[in-house]
């Protein structure tokens, strides 16, 4: 069902309503947005990820991840980030400018890991390899990969995302309508 909403303060927490549902509801579209970021070079790189945790107060988005993949030294170097999301069923697209923090120990990170372990992703934080190693030419089969002995310790790591600005896009037959807002503004723009 296409919601229209009008005002700005309706907009606003329905943004915040759909980001809270997508964290719960796996099948949500707003579950697994894109995280673009800039390698060491200054060059563009992108993903999809999971959204875990919408904490709409404080204006934050949580993500799991692996403490030794490429993503988490760029956003250590460099901590300004992009997510965009996207749902057909609502029409909206969501560009979200971040500020990004990685925690790779300490209570959080322990807390969240003892769900986690009991889980099918445990594995993921387990492997003796980094994400993105490069195995030998034989071993290109997901299998070769897992034959690895798991690692002892886990590289769990929670990525916290401050957001700082968002651009908000719908697109409708009666015409598209597009704004860019902050904590305290709301600019209607172009679409
Ligand atoms: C549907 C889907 C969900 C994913 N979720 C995550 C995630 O929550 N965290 C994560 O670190 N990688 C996730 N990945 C894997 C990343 O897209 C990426 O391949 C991996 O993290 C390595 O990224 P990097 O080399 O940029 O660090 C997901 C991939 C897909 C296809």
């Amino acid at each position: 069902m296409k919601i229209h909403l009008q005002t700005p303060e309706e907009i606003r927490p329905q943004i915040w309503k759909e980001l809270g549902r997508a964290s719960l509801d796996r099948h949500h579209e707003w579950r697994t947005p894109v995280l673009a970021s800039a390698d060491a070079d200054g060059l563009p790189d992108a993903r999809t990820v999971v959204l875990r945790q919408v904490d709409a107060v404080a204006g934050q988005l949580t993500f799991y991840t692996d403490s030794r993949s490429p993503k988490v030294a760029q956003l250590q170097a460099q901590a300004s980030a992009m997510l965009v999301f996207w749902s057909a069923r609502l029409s909206w697209q969501l560009r979200v400018r971040v500020t990004c923090s990685v925690i790779t120990s300490g209570p959080e990170v322990e807390a969240l890991w003892q769900g986690v372990k009991q889980s099918a992703a445990a594995g993921d934080y387990l492997s003796p390899l980094p994400p993105g190693a490069v195995l030998p030419p034989s071993s290109g089969t997901a299998d070769a990969a897992k034959a690895n002995a798991p690692a002892p310790t886990h590289s769990f790591a929670v990525l916290h995302a401050q957001v700082l600005q968002m651009d908000w896009l719908e697109l409708s037959r009666e015409g598209h309508r597009r704004a860019q807002l902050s904590a305290n503004i709301w600019d209607w723009l172009t679409p």
